[in-house]
């Protein structure tokens, strides 16, 4: 057998697996699943109730057989900061001490002792006199209740990662595109240019806003606007309401803005004239890349092409319909990497 790696992405909503074999040849799949989140095992991105959390990650290891091989954690969050620093060139020993007594610039959190913050970096680019870093760090706390509750459940957690960065690994097509993660309470626009780390934004707006949209148009409860969610498009949700559809109109407005500005943002920082000068196109994922009329919507506003991404087909087999399959890519991303780390 060859090398195993699983890629997690706890969600609020949902908890996301999937399992690669790294074999020479190739990567194959291994196993997928997806099951929801416990109720307050996650609130605003921090494990909450981490005996819910490892009750359903234990259930999932045991089906799944999870226990072989490592583990990737993915997490998206407001205070996992990622971005590209610019340092003197200096000896690696001289870097590392400059950045423990830079770290207060670096992240956007405050602390007391540079040990409860985890954080790593990697040299992107060297100029005659200067180095481009790309760094990621957050509050220790946060990542390690979620290595706790893995390693609770039995999982042999090996690292953890800001998701997104792992999301280019999932795509089997060539060219430039920017990753959207639709998820449930956020949503994150990450993009690289030549293979190289440009940017990562969290929007905080995704599904759950929609499905309270709907309840409120509609004066309906949860589980009924969940249901009607899945199987109108956003335009007719709003088109069609009984009620106020204001909320949910704000929703939409907030997403395609977010997405809009953040590339926005990229094209004057390229200082190019428009953003298709730079990106081919707009690949969507997680959960609320399978709602209807989304994509639409981000295609009118960007005139660029959006596609659902489909994380599966880089591993020569495509599963179920692409919708459901792009809710894994954050996970299959993260499995993948773990590969090449081994
Ligand atoms: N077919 C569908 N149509 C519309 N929305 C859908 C569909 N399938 C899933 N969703 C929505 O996708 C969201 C869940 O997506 P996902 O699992 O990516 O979120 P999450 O990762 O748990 O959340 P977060 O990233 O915010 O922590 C939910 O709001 C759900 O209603
Ligand atoms: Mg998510």
């Amino acid at each position: 057998m060859g090398q195993l790696s699983l890629g997690l992405d706890i969600g609020h909503r949902q908890i996301k697996g999937v399992q690669v074999e790294g074999k020479r040849g190739g990567v194959r799949l291994r196993s997928h699943a997806a099951v929801d989140t416990p109720s307050g095992a996650l609130v605003r991105g921090r494990v909450e109730n981490a005996e819910r959390l490892v009750t359903v990650l234990k259930q999932l290891v045991e089906e799944h057989g999870w226990n072989k091989g490592t583990t990737t954690i993915g997490l998206t969050h407001p205070e996992m900061v990622v971005k590209r620093v610019e340092f003197p060139l200096m000896s690696p020993k001289e870097l590392a001490a400059a950045l423990e007594f830079e770290l207060s610039d670096l992240v956007s959190f405050s602390f007391t002792d540079p040990a409860d913050v985890a954080y790593s970096y990697e040299v992107m680019d060297k100029a005659s006199e200067t180095q481009d870093l790309l760094f990621a760090g957050c509050p220790r706390g946060l990542v390690m209740a979620y290595v706790h509750a893995a390693r609770a459940a039995g999982l042999e957690v090996t690292a953890v990662d800001v998701k997104a960065l792992s999301l280019p690994r999932t795509l089997e097509e060539d060219g430039e595109f920017a990753f959207v993660d639709l998820g449930h309470v956020q949503s994150n626009v990450y993009v690289e240019l030549s293979g190289k780390f440009r940017l990562s934004r969290i929007l905080p707006v995704g599904g759950m806003h929609f499905t309270e949209g709907v309840m409120e148009a509609y004066g309906i409860n949860q589980e009924e606007a969940e249901k009607l969610k899945h199987e109108q498009s956003l335009d007719d949700l709003i088109a069609n309401a009984e009620r106020n559809p204001g909320t949910l109109r704000t929703a939409v407005q907030q997403m395609v803005a977010g997405v809009t500005q953040t590339l926005d943002y990229l094209r004057a920082m390229e200082r190019v004239s428009t953003v298709d000068q730079l990106l081919n196109g707009i690949r969507v994922c997680g959960g609320g890349a399978a709602q209807r009329g989304l994509a639409n919507l981000l295609r009118d506003e960007l005139e660029l092409p959006v596609a659902i991404l489909n994380p599966f087909l880089t591993f020569d087999r495509e599963k179920e319909n692409p919708g459901r399959s792009a809710l894994f890519a954050g996970a299959a991303g993260l499995a993948c990497r773990g590969l090449e780390r081994e």
